[in-house]
């Protein structure tokens, strides 16, 4: 069967930084099912062929040395442009009119990506069901909604229902592009296809958990955007989350949308909710500074640009067992890690005895440098008894020579196309999610909030975020990189 990929918002920065560069590789990777065609609607008035030289442009300089004109002259005659508008009801007819006639008719599997500003996507969604765009009697018919689904809890069920009034929840795909990443797949990997880390992984053996996504870049021009966002919305009810629940979900019988979606679905059932005094104790939010004179910022604005969470997953597995997830923006380096810190030995018989070993640590390391690393104890040569911590590593880098890892929208995009929902969000997750940062995100608008702690750019965030670790008797990770 034939597909065709119908891009709302066609004219945005996703399209063209992203989803193009990401379907031009996979077709040059001979990945993209035969005959599929693109087609970018947006406002602006564009012909094909001025739009897919706009695009070549912006391809060649996002795919780097990888570019290959010869690829893209064979990908190209696929791209094509309608101009419309989401509000106006006729754009949708004549849009179903170019896709029948460029279809030939033919059964056709259609995939609608919504890149478009989100108060759009609902009546995006009603106009594709009213135009009768949503029917599958010539084919599956599927839907992809990028983030930020909903605002809130509330507006995440509204959106839901009113999706669902259009589309039936398997033909719903919500991205979330961490899920793209190989290194975020390669948690599955680690997990279930081995079984020496299975049986630690567990109360019985981890001492706690940190989840970091540490950004370097500030906000920049996206204040209107991020201030009503902040950390909480922007990178934790999505991102942070998802890589909270691979970690802790139990091992499904099956890699397939249903299964593994249960067991993450699972995990966020099973999060203690937070009350009275945990949201001071448990929670640690900063700005960094400078953060007010941002072009757009409103005086005074309270917007969190830090966050520090303590969660705990209350079910056998980790029952009592602190999941510490943090993100900032301005921080020191861009680097998103998973640390598993096991306990320590439950005595130290060697060498110095005042030395108290850091205990084992496996880091995942997502990103920018993909791999990870072991942290153990060695014995110290030509020196006793006397222990230190040493690394075992695994780059993904050396095992695919010079090649880069594909971004996450390729996976993505290729998994929607032929109808493999596991990398995406479901309705009751993304509802589920909402529920454990809504009233985190209300007890910071209120008397219970922790104080709105300052940062220099440039370090790990507020130094009494370091302190709050401290007086758990922890410490974080704050290491940049630990895979180049
Ligand atoms: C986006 C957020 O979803 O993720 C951004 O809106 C953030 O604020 C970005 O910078 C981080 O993504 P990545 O892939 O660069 O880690």
């Amino acid at each position: 069967m034939s597909n065709t990929i119908v891009i709302f918002g066609a004219s945005g920065d996703l399209t063209s930084r992203k989803l193009i560069p990401a379907l031009y590789q996979l077709h040059a990777k001979g990945r993209l099912p035969k005959n599929t065609r693109i087609v970018g609607v947006s406002r602006s008035p564009f012909e094909h062929d001025e739009w897919r030289t706009s695009l070549r442009e912006t391809t060649s300089k996002f795919a780097g040395k990888s570019f290959s004109s010869e690829k893209w002259d064979t990908f190209a005659p696929n791209v094509y442009y309608q101009s419309g508008d989401i509000k106006d009801a006729a754009s949708f007819k004549t849009l179903a009119e170019f896709l029948n006639e460029i279809e030939e008719g033919k059964s056709t599997g259609r995939v609608y990506y919504l890149s478009t500003m989100p108060q759009l996507y609902a009546t995006a969604v009603d106009q594709l069901g009213a135009a009768g765009l949503a029917c599958e009697d010539n084919g599956t018919r599927r839907v992809i909604i990028e983030k930020p689904f909903g605002t809130d809890l509330a507006t995440a069920q509204a959106l839901n229902a009113s999706i669902h009034n259009v589309f039936g929840e398997e033909q719903i795909y919500r991205i979330d592009h961490y899920l793209g990443k190989e290194t975020v797949q390669n948690i599955f990997a680690l997990r279930f296809a081995n079984s020496i880390f299975e049986p630690l992984w567990n109360r019985n053996y981890v001492d706690h958990i940190q989840i970091t996504v540490a950004e370097e870049v500030v906000i920049g021009r996206r204040a209107g955007y991020y201030d009503t966002s902040g950390i909480l919305r922007d990178m934790f009810q999505n991102h942070i989350l998802q890589l909270m629940m691979i970690t802790a979900m139990e091992p499904p019988a099956r890699y397939d949308g249903t299964m593994v979606r249960d067991e993450k679905v699972k995990v966020l059932h099973a999060m203690r909710k937070m009350t009275g005094g945990d949201f001071a104790s448990q929670t640690v939010r900063g700005q960094y500074k400078g953060y007010l004179d941002e072009e757009g910022v409103p005086p005074g604005s309270q917007t969190a640009t830090y966050a520090a969470l303590k969660l705990y997953c209350d079910n056998w597995r980790w029952r009592g067992v602190p999941f510490y997830l943090r993100s900032g923006k301005g921080m020191s380096c861009r680097t998103t890690q998973i640390v598993i810190q096991f306990k320590n030995v439950p005595h130290m018989m060697f060498g110095d005895k005042s030395r108290v070993p850091m205990g084992n640590r496996l880091v995942m390391q997502v990103q920018p440098a993909e791999g990870i690393q072991l942290h153990f104890e060695t014995k110290v040569p030509d020196a006793g008894m006397k222990t230190r911590t040493s690394h075992l590593d695994f780059n993904f880098q050396d095992s695919i020579g010079g090649d880069s890892l594909p971004d996450a929208y390729q996976r993505l995009l290729l998994d929607a196309v032929q109808g493999d929902a596991s990398l995406f969000a479901r309705g009751d997750e993304v509802e589920l999610a909402w529920g454990i940062i809504d009233p985190i995100i209300e007890a910071w608008n209120s008397p219970a909030a922790p104080p709105l702690l300052q940062y220099e750019t440039g370090l790990w965030g507020p130094p009494e975020a370091s302190q709050w670790m401290f007086d758990q008797n922890r410490e974080w990770f704050d290491v940049c990189p630990v895979i180049r």
